[in-house]
């Protein structure tokens, strides 16, 4: 589906069904092992997408602000070294920060597309609508996927800076993240330039803060994951019956978010025809957080086919983005 208005078009490119489409067999693999598993793409629907961009304001949760501290002083360098006519961004969200690197394009006089690719289409719609009023001239081309399963899909014209901000990157498994960054190396044209976000490794109480903030915001984002079940496919999770669980495993480098079960319950999942078994404490992952060293990023880069050339972090060293070529 495909609906064109001005300099604005938003293409969905979702399997009927949508992005809930696949979601049926996810789930019931996930809810079906030994240890209970699901996806992070589900938490994003319209609250979801509302609760982490609250995540975002809250005091602990320091990597939106430090994404935009080192985008603040180095969009210019960066739009300098890809003079990119296109900035495509994978898992644009709200688009605050992608504001940055589009004024720097806009200075440079190189700014001509907006590409957001993103699974919730509500929070993409908003942004494309709003970024054409805000960019006079500037042809915002959103797309509405899964980028996992159709990154080969999204348009790519040549000159174009490929950005994956807030970390996201650390929310793949190891095996899918390694597989991730070799598609995009396959799919950049020898000017283009990748800007990744990427977290870094810290002290355990600050990366447990961050995700575990004192409002309960991030908590209620773990939760929602319950509510998109119960709706999407008619199960009757209790919210009230887990707590939100986020600590940081030392061995993979990864905060490991979780739901644990207060009581022994029975779960039904009407649309699945089955019925989940939680023990008294059972803790079932809905997302994990990976956190990155230069040292580690460089070596992914070159495991995938890119070149490290630029390394930037905030002033207290907490955050990192960087910028890639391929080889
Ligand atoms: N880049 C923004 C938003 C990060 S939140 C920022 O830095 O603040 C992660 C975003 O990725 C959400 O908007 C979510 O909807 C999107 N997302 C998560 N999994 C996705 C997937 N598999 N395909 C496409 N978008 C995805
Ligand atoms: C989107 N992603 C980078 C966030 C993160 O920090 O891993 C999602 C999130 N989960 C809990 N808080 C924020």
């Amino acid at each position: 589906m495909s609906d064109g208005e001005g300099a604005v078009e938003i293409a969905v490119d979702l399997p009927d069904g949508g992005v809930l489409a696949g979601m049926a067999e996810v789930v019931r693999e996930g809810l079906s092992s030994p240890f209970k598993e699901l996806p992070p793409k589900y938490f994003y629907d319209e609250r979801g997408s509302e609760l982490f961009e609250r995540i975002t304001e809250q005091p602990e949760y320091y990597p939106t602000r430090c994404e935009r501290e080192i985008l603040d002083a180095r969009a210019g360098e960066i739009v300098a070294a890809a003079q990119p006519r296109t900035l495509i961004e994978l898992g644009s969200g709200a688009a605050t920060k992608s504001r940055v690197l589009l004024d720097a394009m806009r200075d440079a006089g190189t700014l001509e597309r907006f590409v957001p690719v993103d699974i919730a289409e509500g929070i993409t719609r908003r942004v494309a609508a709003e970024l054409v009023d805000e960019y006079p001239g500037l042809t915002v081309e959103g797309i509405v996927c899964d980028y996992e399963t159709h990154l080969e899909r999204i348009p790519r014209p040549e000159g174009a800076l490929i950005a994956f901000l807030g970390g996201t990157i650390g929310n793949f498994r190891p095996a899918p993240r390694r597989q991730f960054l070799a598609r995009i190396a396959t799919l950049m044209y020898p000017e283009d330039r990748f800007l990744l976000g990427t977290d870094l490794v810290k002290d355990r109480a600050r990366l447990e803060a961050a995700y575990d903030d004192a409002a309960g915001v991030t908590a209620e984002f773990n939760k929602n994951v319950l509510n998109v079940l119960n709706r999407e496919l008619g199960a009757d999770f209790d919210l009230g019956a887990f707590e939100h669980v986020a600590f940081w495993d030392d061995d993979n480098e990864w905060i490991d978010i979780r739901l644990r079960a207060l009581s022994e319950q029975f779960v039904d999942i009407v649309d699945l025809d089955m019925r989940a078994h939680f023990a008294r404490n059972e803790e079932m992952r809905t997302e994990i957080s990976t956190k990155f060293t230069r040292e580690r990023i460089e070596s992914s880069y070159a495991d995938a086919g890119l070149e490290l050339t630029d390394w930037w972090t905030d002033a207290d060293g907490l955050y990192a983005l960087s910028l890639a070529r391929p080889l």
